[in-house]
């Protein structure tokens, strides 16, 4: 089935983050303003997905469910060996109903107040709330920047690592927001000195389906039986698929002993351990019939970021994209309007009507940038560049 990834689709009642009205003026502080902020796609789901959800709909009873059923293990099984060579057993999969969750409650399980989180900025922000808010200290491993391309500063990181108090390091593969899909040299250095330092790896791989062309996901803990046994990979169908809202995650740990902690503080102390009737057979149907979808919805985002890319050339030269290697995010260096991000965040918003994810509120190093999410429909994307075209062109004046 051919996909239709340029029709629009209006979500703005529908209870979308991105979209709603409410929202927008809560976060923003105006609702008029094109909203390409949130990472979620404006695209429709695959249509098996959106068959499975329907059918289930119709059952019309939506009690307590249950996921752990052979067929719904086989179906991420069979992905994950399929899509990344990675073989896992099924008691290696833990149910969370979200990695954000799930990140909160392995710094809680695996780290004492006080003790330390390496986290490598500019990144996800939810990364710093769920270190600081659970009276853990960061440790920020800024990214280097360099010819439009981040990469790891590993002299500060083996020195963060080496602090005896440093117990985590969250690892965001591919990398969210700049776009990096880490070569296995980088996770291997990376991996070798959490190993050393006896540092345990979260390694949060949500995005590890969306590989632009020429780039390849390497599984952190499939590269060693060392490192699968000293990390925790937080999996999802939520970006590819575009179904977060059914809040359906899978956290694999192939250690025994660290799977029963982090499973008794999901489940038993936390009670997030029974998932989202709608979830399970959406999971099911995206992992055994949505890779036609996938691989046309991947083409398009490249087409998008293609886009872009001329877009920038002919008509804004002074904004520079990074090189997308992963995910469905541009980020783009705005410093030489020369505001600080507050003032960028007004600009963009009053006078270009466009509502982005500002670049400081990834941390250090992400003040100047803005994150575009190209997920959408590519006259979307035309309008946005068109407005902040004009913005810019009116200011300059
Ligand atoms: C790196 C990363 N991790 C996690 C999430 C969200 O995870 P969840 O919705 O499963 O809590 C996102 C969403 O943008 C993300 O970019």
């Amino acid at each position: 089935m051919k996909y239709d990834f340029d029709q629009v689709i209006d979500r703005t009642d529908t209870h979308s983050v991105k979209w709603d009205k409410n929202l927008l003026e809560e976060f923003f502080g105006t609702s008029d303003a094109l909203p390409l902020w949130v990472a979620d796609m404006d695209f429709l789901c695959p249509q098996p997905v959106v068959e499975a959800v329907t059918r289930k709909a119709t059952e019309g009873i939506y009690g307590y469910s249950w996921h752990k059923t052979p067929e719904y293990f086989d179906a991420i099984i069979r992905w994950m060996s399929r899509r990344h060579g990675w073989n896992i057993d099924k008691e290696s999969i833990v149910f969370s109903p979200g990695i954000v969750p799930a990140i909160d409650i392995m710094i809680r399980t695996f780290s004492n107040i006080g003790e330390k989180v390496i986290i490598q900025s500019p990144v996800y922000y939810p990364f710093f709330s769920a270190v600081q808010n659970n009276g853990r200290q960061l440790l920020t491993n800024q990214l280097k920047y360099e010819n439009k391309r981040y990469t790891i500063d590993f002299e500060d990181f083996e020195e963060k690592a080496k602090d005896p108090l440093t117990k985590i390091f969250i690892l965001c593969s591919p990398h969210n927001p700049v776009g990096r899909v880490w070569s296995e040299d980088e996770l291997k250095k990376m991996g070798d000195i959490c190993l050393e330092n006896d540092v345990l790896v979260i390694s949060d791989e949500i995005w590890h389906d969306l590989i632009l062309t020429g780039n390849k996901h390497i599984i952190f803990s499939n590269i060693s039986e060392e490192f699968a046994d000293k990390s925790i990979t937080c999996t999802a169908p939520s970006k590819t698929f575009n179904m977060a809202g059914l809040q359906t995650s899978n956290i694999i740990i192939s250690n025994e002993k660290t799977r029963e902690e982090f499973n008794f503080d999901i489940s038993r102390r936390n009670n997030l351990g029974i998932p989202n009737a709608f979830g399970i057979v959406a999971l099911m149907a995206a992992y055994n019939e949505g890779e036609e979808w996938l691989s046309q919805v991947l083409e398009y985002i490249e087409g998008n970021f293609g886009f872009l890319q001329n877009f920038l050339e002919d008509k804004l030269p002074d904004v520079d994209m990074v090189g997308p290697e992963g995910t469905y995010l541009a980020w783009l260096d705005f410093s030489f309007l020369g505001m600080n991000d507050e003032d960028r965040k007004e600009f963009l918003l009053k006078k270009a009507k466009v509502a982005l994810d500002s670049g400081g509120i990834f941390g250090p190093g992400g003040e100047g940038f803005e994150r575009i999410n190209v997920a959408c429909p590519k006259t979307i994307l035309e309008e946005c560049m068109n407005w902040i075209y004009n913005a810019i062109k009116e200011e300059k004046k």
